[in-house]
């Protein structure tokens, strides 16, 4: 926590604070503590950065705080004025920065990690139990005033406890999800990029291959970051390896899933319904989402509870002093 009054920051010249441009409205606890402590512009009207306009904003400032809706790929960090020497992102998730532009010019990153495990892992759970007990045709149902009556075949649903969970990356919030799922008696099992030690494992099955791990997937949480090898990783072929029925469950990246080839498998029946928090290109998604009553759509609302955006405001501002003192950020990306 930064304490009321600031440190004196060595980077800079005497008496000045390190100047912030804070590209979107944030929660305004967190506005306060950047006003207390950095000399900041604020986006109060939450108008959209383009990126020219991210580079000519930029001028004249020491930091950025972007959040994912920012996106710093190699030709835009090439653009940045000199005086830029940190870009502080408020999300975990980092594939809108280019990481290894990011070092060659010699411009620090840094993420909040930690603090929005629980409230996606939260989200995640409330995505797997909507779609699979088909809560999105129930709320219609109610809100078109079409209950008729109960039935005893009606709104039949897939059942969720003890079965088999297979969560694709388990991170942080990987592993929060399968906390979560121990509670539903689900058989958790997991691909990640090595094999997690057995306390962090608490007996979930390890699969070296992700193609296998789909295989006895009777749902299908994604949980790993998006990256040139996760790109499409849910394409029609692998679709094609799940259990007939499955459901898929995504509060990771859009881009992870071949929107067509999943709206496909939900239209033909071979996958039993999904639930999305994320999609490619949002918030222009792929139409066809729109029109499948199986499928249980979210905007992009995994960390958005006051707690935790306020404690991912507070981490990245934790980044910021760091940085302005002189000292290591543990979420140093770059
Ligand atoms: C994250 O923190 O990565 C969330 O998805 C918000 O961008």
């Amino acid at each position: 926590m930064a304490s009321t009054s600031p440190p004196q920051r060595p980077s800079q010249p005497h008496g000045q604070r390190p100047r912030i441009l804070v590209t979107r409205k944030l929660p305004d606890a967190v506005e306060a503590r950047i006003t207390r402590d950095y000399d900041a512009t604020l986006n109060p009207a939450d108008s959209v950065f383009d990126a020219d306009r991210l580079v000519r904003e930029s001028a004249g400032h020491d930091g950025i705080l972007v959040c994912s809706t920012e996106k710093l790929p190699a030709a835009i960090i090439e653009k940045l004025p000199p005086e830029v020497k940190i870009v502080a992102t408020f999300s975990v998730g980092h594939d809108h920065i280019d990481l290894a532009a990011a070092k060659a010019r010699r411009l620090a990153v840094t993420n909040t990690p930690d603090v929005l495990t629980d409230a996606t892992a939260d989200i995640t759970f409330l995505l797997l139990l909507a779609a699979a007990r088909r809560a999105y045709e129930g709320e219609r149902t109610i809100r078109e005033d079409r209950w008729g009556r109960w039935e005893p075949t009606g709104m039949l649903g897939v059942h969720v406890t003890g079965k088999r969970l297979a969560i694709l990356g388990m991170g942080r919030i990987g592993r929060a999800v399968a906390q979560r799922a121990r509670g539903f008696e689900m058989e958790i099992h997991y691909n990640n990029r090595s094999r997690l030690a057995p306390e962090l494992e608490q007996g979930a099955i390890y699969h070296e291959d992700p193609e296998e791990l789909l295989s006895v997937a009777d749902f299908l949480s994604i949980n790993c970051p998006s990256s040139k090898e996760t790109y499409h990783f849910l394409n029609a072929d692998r679709i094609a390896r799940l259990p007939d029925g499955a459901v898929v469950v995504n509060t990771a990246r859009g881009n992870i899933v071949h929107d067509e080839s999943l709206i496909a498998a939900l239209t033909s029946g071979k996958l039993a319904a999904a639930g999305l928090d994320v999609f490619e290109n949002e918030p222009n998604i792929h139409p066809g989402y729109r029109d499948l009553p199986n499928c249980f759509l979210l905007p992009h609302i995994g960390s958005a509870t006051l707690e935790t955006r306020h404690a991912m405001g507070f981490r990245a501002l934790d980044n910021l002093d760091a940085f302005f003192a002189g000292k290591e950020s543990r979420d140093r990306l770059a």
